[in-house]
């Protein structure tokens, strides 16, 4: 569900730009010497300048491929690290600035690092929340119970949290980020190395959650079945920039030059070679199969086949989103080399 049109901006970037200094070694003894003097550096452009609003209530996917600035950008509206130049402001606050009070009404969760403690259950790390962010008690179970309830994970609050499997314990770094009830979710890749079951379970609770509460998320997620099932809109970010920012639907109409037709023949399958001259014949699955063909021949190609042959069923199908963002991200690569 999208928030109102008119809805105020719970994000807002402006010119935002991190450059990181990187220390050169090089090669050889003599030069490894040499350079314990002369320190030479070079510079990484990580965000080079992005703009972008998120309004409240919206739920936002944050995509780009690897090393296109996407988790640098969530740390610097997490006020984990300062910006080289720029302006963001993450309800109402400078997120650098460290606020406590903005610490209380926003949360990161990052796949990739493990914020619970490992030895202990996560029950001690859910404690430590409550004292730091002074959480009422009783509020606090409340929340604990709604939260692992729908988590599915209520048995397992007790168990050390490196005997927990990868779903199991992504779904303890979402309830620790949630007990205090933020009012802004940055999530960077929640499902990444999750099976296909823990990743829906993890999709469904985040969509319910967003629903219910009504909060702002920004995701970044390289599953593309995340950003269909979770998101209407999407930023696209590459090489530290942003490419391209507006609804799926459009990314999807605007880039992808072909649509699928899946079609069900009534018996027998024609020659594939009969049916290359109206697409490029894929999947097929007898008696069904898919041509791959032009956008705007959607209508004719669908009266020359339906005339000819004997078809008992037919879809026309976008092209998936994962095709047509690898697609965005190669043709943006390509016309900056
Ligand atoms: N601490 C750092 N020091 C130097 N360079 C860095 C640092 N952090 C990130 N970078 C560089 O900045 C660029 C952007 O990195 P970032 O982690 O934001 O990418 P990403 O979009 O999250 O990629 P991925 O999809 O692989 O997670 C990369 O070139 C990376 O090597
Ligand atoms: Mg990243």
């Amino acid at each position: 569900m999208s928030p109102a049109a008119d809805a105020p901006n719970a994000i807002e970037v402006r010119d935002l730009t991190k450059v990181y200094r990187v220390f050169q070694k090089r090669e050889g003894l003599a030069a490894s010497l040499k350079s314990l003097f002369h320190r030479e550096y070079k510079t990484v452009t990580a965000v080079g300048g992005v703009s972008f609003s998120i309004r409240q209530g919206e739920m936002v996917a944050f995509l780009g491929p690897n090393g296109a600035g996407k988790t640098t950008t969530l740390k610097l509206l997490s006020g984990l690290i300062y910006p080289t130049s720029g302006t963001a402001t993450a309800l109402g606050f400078t997120p650098w600035q460290r606020e406590i009070a903005y610490r209380r009404r926003f949360s990161l969760v990052m796949g990739q690092k493990n914020q619970l403690w490992w030895d202990l259950p996560a029950q001690e790390s859910f404690r430590l929340h409550e004292a730091i962010y002074h959480i009422e008690p009783d509020i606090f179970q409340r929340r604990l119970d709604e939260l692992s309830d729908l988590l599915e994970v209520r048995k397992l609050v007790n168990q050390p949290v490196r005997e927990l499997s990868l779903g199991e314990r992504m779904r303890m770094e979402l309830i620790a980020a949630l007990l205090h009830s933020p009012d802004l979710l940055l999530l960077d890749e929640p499902t990444i190395g999750l099976d296909v079951v823990s990743q829906r379970k993890v999709q469904e609770f985040l969509k319910h959650y967003q629903r219910e509460q009504q909060i702002t998320v920004l995701l970044t997620s390289h599953y593309m079945k995340d950003v269909e099932a979770l998101c209407e809109r999407a930023v696209i970010i590459n090489q530290g920039l942003i490419q391209h920012d507006g609804p799926l639907a459009t990314i999807v109409g605007r880039f992808s030059q072909t649509k699928i037709i899946e079609l069900q023949f009534a018996s027998e399958l024609p020659a594939s070679t009969e049916l290359e001259r109206f697409g490029t014949v894929f999947d097929i699955k007898s008696p069904r199969l898919k041509l791959r063909i032009p956008r705007g021949e959607v209508a004719q190609t669908l009266t020359a086949l339906l005339s000819r042959y004997e078809i008992e069923d037919v879809s026309v199908q976008d092209r998936p989103l994962e095709e047509v963002i690898a697609e965005v991200f190669q043709q943006e690569a390509a016309a900056t080399h």
